[in-house]
């Protein structure tokens, strides 16, 4: 009995023993795993910060570059800014060239105040002169007027007559001798005193520029005197700004009696800004006036 009881515990024994053993193992093998995520979690955790410095350098170079980028954008613009500023002053340069040019190739004389003011030296002749085509002449074969500024005589003839209007050019370039012996002939007829009202002395007047017209129409003929009463008179005061002509004579003026026929060529510009004005060219300064030779040709 005694013996049966001795080797019953002794069984306990073992099988505690064994348990215990078990537990120990595997405590053991639970804290060895437990280790090894631990291990692996710093490793993980060492792993995530390198990774974060990579990020942070990446995102510094990054910023860096675009800071680089910007800096070139902006050299860039400066560059351009600077190209367009250049280009703009060639510009600028070549127009005033181009204006110095135009202006002192037109002659000083095409604009200046020749009533009574200045005196043309006797020997002065346009550079060019075209012959008017006869259709546009009252009565004599041969008028001429300035070839450049011809074409714009010419138009204004043509756009008149498409309105209906008959303008016919009874006196156009008047050469210094030419102009002497009207006056010469007015000055016989009608005295001296009158003859100045409304003839101009040699070497004063506007016809010798090769620039001035005057028109009569089919029905009036050689009585010019009363253009103002024509429809002709009237679309010349209505149009003929657009054409570069101006009415050198109109009604009070401080030269001679009101010239409705007698129209002088000034350019295109300067023409529409005195009509827009309210003026009449010999309301102008010179010096204003000269502003427009570059101008003097130009449509
Ligand atoms: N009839 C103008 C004034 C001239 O002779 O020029």
């Amino acid at each position: 009995m005694i013996e049966t009881l001795n080797e019953q515990n002794n069984w306990q024994s073992i099988v505690v023993s064994i348990i215990a053993v078990l537990a120990i193992a595997g405590s053991v093998y639970l804290w060895i795993q437990l280790d090894q995520s631990q291990q692996q979690i710093t490793q993980y955790e060492e792993t995530q910060v390198d990774l974060q410095e990579q990020l942070t350098q990446l995102r510094e170079q990054l910023s860096a570059t675009e800071a680089d980028n910007e800096e070139l954008r902006e050299d860039l613009e400066v560059a351009e800014n600077r190209n367009e500023e250049f280009e703009e002053r060639i510009e600028e340069l070549g127009a005033t060239v181009g204006d110095i040019a135009r202006y002192t190739s037109v002659d000083p004389e095409l604009l200046k105040k020749y009533s009574r003011v200045f005196f043309l030296s006797e020997n002065y002749v346009p550079s060019d002169l075209a012959r008017i085509d006869r259709d546009y002449v009252y009565n004599r074969d041969v008028e001429q007027f300035h070839e450049h500024a011809y074409p714009f005589l010419e138009d204004m003839i043509e756009d008149a007559e498409n309105d209906d209007i008959e303008l016919k050019v009874i006196s156009a370039f008047r050469s210094f001798q030419e102009q002497n012996s009207i006056n010469n002939s007015y000055t016989i007829t009608y005295g001296a005193g009158t003859a100045n009202q409304f003839s101009a002395e040699q070497g004063y007047s506007e016809h010798q520029l090769g620039t001035t017209a005057d028109f009569t129409t089919p029905e009036l003929a050689a009585n010019f005197e009363d253009f103002a009463s024509t429809a002709a008179y009237e679309w010349l005061l209505d149009n003929a700004h657009d054409y570069g002509f101006v009415l050198s004579y109109p009604e009070g003026n401080a030269y001679y009696i009101f010239e409705p026929w007698h129209w002088r060529f000034v350019g295109v510009e300067l023409a529409q800004e005195i009509e827009d004005d309210g003026d009449h060219f010999y309301d102008w300064e010179q010096r204003d006036i000269d502003e427009y030779r570059g101008k003097l040709f130009e449509n």
